[in-house]
């Protein structure tokens, strides 16, 4: 493993939380992740479920967890199930986990082979109602032609036991990874941490005429040196009037001197993500227009997260985010202050300089799962005000990650530049 290994107490508070929530007589089944195919032969990796990972801690493939809290013998009230290795797996993979092991990271005592979990699961489905069942929800998801571990699983279950009912499991998981634990913000921390090294790194390396996938190469070198697992998602490096393209992650287009880059990048360290957002001069020197649009981020920046705070509604939130940007907007020129006061409630004029929701929770999934009700103690939100103006190839984001306390929040990704001084002296010494 990468990463240092997380006190099991995570997950078997996890569990006690999700049982708690689970209707009587009922069998929870989550499954791990298909391991994804390229094309032919090639793979693109392993990525674990986060409801399975959440629960268990495990992170391999071929993983079930099986909870049963009414089962009627104690030994079946949860049981993991962990692909059995042999010599051939052993000689092409390496090692695989024992029993033994993945008790020690789960803290689940009955860990079986997976080739047993259909003669184990049939025994107590005879005495249950009903089961739970995962599958990748988000309010997000569009999915088209991509059947995944756990659409399996449901069709399985729905053919093999028609009689008994089936409840979604994420929508228990969702109410409670939307709150993080101690042991949980530690590792965001830590994926923060990579984050704000990794962000020196660039500012250090760019230079005028470099290509944008260079940049990228500074990152994806200091967060695999750092032993992260991953990206959290395909960074964007994207130079003058490609950082108005809000997704663009190609990377592949020259940084000329004098436009301004937008970096929008995660790290992934122990399957929980950081997301951060910095922009910066590409000669290093940011030019009068460019430090105004800036500014006018960085203040809606500081201003806005204060409203992240415990009781209020989110979309309160994102809605005093917004009139913060277009005050903004009129600041620069960009909207008339008589137009703003005479315009269609329903189609404000911000919208053709940001376009964008301003906090996400942040988790074991970037844009985290969460009902996106109220605001609460223990939740982690990004917060991510923009400015896009395509007629001056200027896009300007400013994002940190903020733990929600009892007291205001915290800034997990503090450390990382974000001061015009900070940024033009990094970049010139
Ligand atoms: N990079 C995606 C986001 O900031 O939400
Ligand atoms: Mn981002
Ligand atoms: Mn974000």
């Amino acid at each position: 493993m990468r990463y240092d290994s997380i006190s099991n107490s995570l997950f078997i508070k996890n569990r006690n939380n999700f049982i708690s929530k689970m209707k009587p007589n009922t069998i929870a089944i989550l499954t791990s992740n298909d391991v994804k195919h390229n094309n032919a032969d090639d793979v693109m990796g392993f990525t674990q479920n986060n409801d399975l990972f959440y629960l268990s801690g495990i992170d391999q493939e071929d993983t079930i967890l099986m909870l049963y809290p009414d089962a009627y013998k104690e030994e079946n009230r949860a049981i993991l199930f962990v692909k059995e290795t042999n010599e051939h797996i052993k000689i092409w993979d390496g090692e695989k986990l024992t029993k033994e092991q993945a008790t020690k990271i789960s803290g689940i005592d009955r860990v079986e082979w997976l080739h047993d979990f259909e003669t184990l699961l049939q025994y107590m489905a005879f005495e249950a109602d009903g089961f739970y069942l995962g599958h990748n929800e988000h309010i997000k998801r569009v999915t088209k032609d991509q059947e995944t571990q756990q659409d399996r699983m449901i069709k399985w279950c729905k053919q093999k036991y028609p009689l008994h009912d089936c409840h979604r499991a994420a929508k228990i998981t969702r109410e409670l990874r939307q709150i993080k634990s101690e042991e949980e913000v530690k590792q965001i921390q830590k994926a923060a941490d990579i984050s704000v090294e990794s962000f020196k790194r660039v500012l250090k390396a760019c230079q005028p005429s470099m290509m944008e996938y260079e940049l990228e190469a500074e990152l994806t070198y200091n967060l695999v040196k750092s032993g992260a697992t991953r990206h959290a998602f395909k960074p964007i490096v994207a130079s003058g009037k490609n950082a108005c393209a809000l997704h663009y992650n190609t990377n592949d287009n020259e940084c000329k001197d004098g436009d301004m880059i937008l970096l929008d990048f995660g790290v992934c360290y122990a399957n929980y993500n950081s997301d951060t957002t910095r922009c910066f001069p590409v000669n290093g020197k940011f030019s009068e227009r460019q430090k105004e649009v800036y500014s006018s981020v960085l203040h809606c920046l500081k201003e806005g997260s204060k409203l992240l705070k415990p009781g209020i509604p989110h979309a309160d939130y994102e809605k005093n985010m917004a009139s913060l940007v277009e005050a903004e907007l009129i600041k620069l020129g960009l909207l008339n202050a008589n137009d703003v006061a005479n315009q269609d409630p329903k189609k404000p004029l911000y919208k053709k300089y940001f376009m964008h929701g301003t906090a996400h929770h942040i988790g074991l999934d970037v844009h985290d799962v969460g009902p996106y009700r109220t605001i609460e103690e223990g939740m982690v939100f990004t917060c991510e005000p923009g400015i896009y103006i395509a007629e001056e190839g200027i896009g300007c984001r400013l994002e940190n990650d903020y733990l929600i306390t009892k007291e205001g929040n915290v800034n997990l990704t503090e450390a990382m530049p974000i001061e015009i001084n900070e940024i033009e002296s990094l970049m010139n010494n």
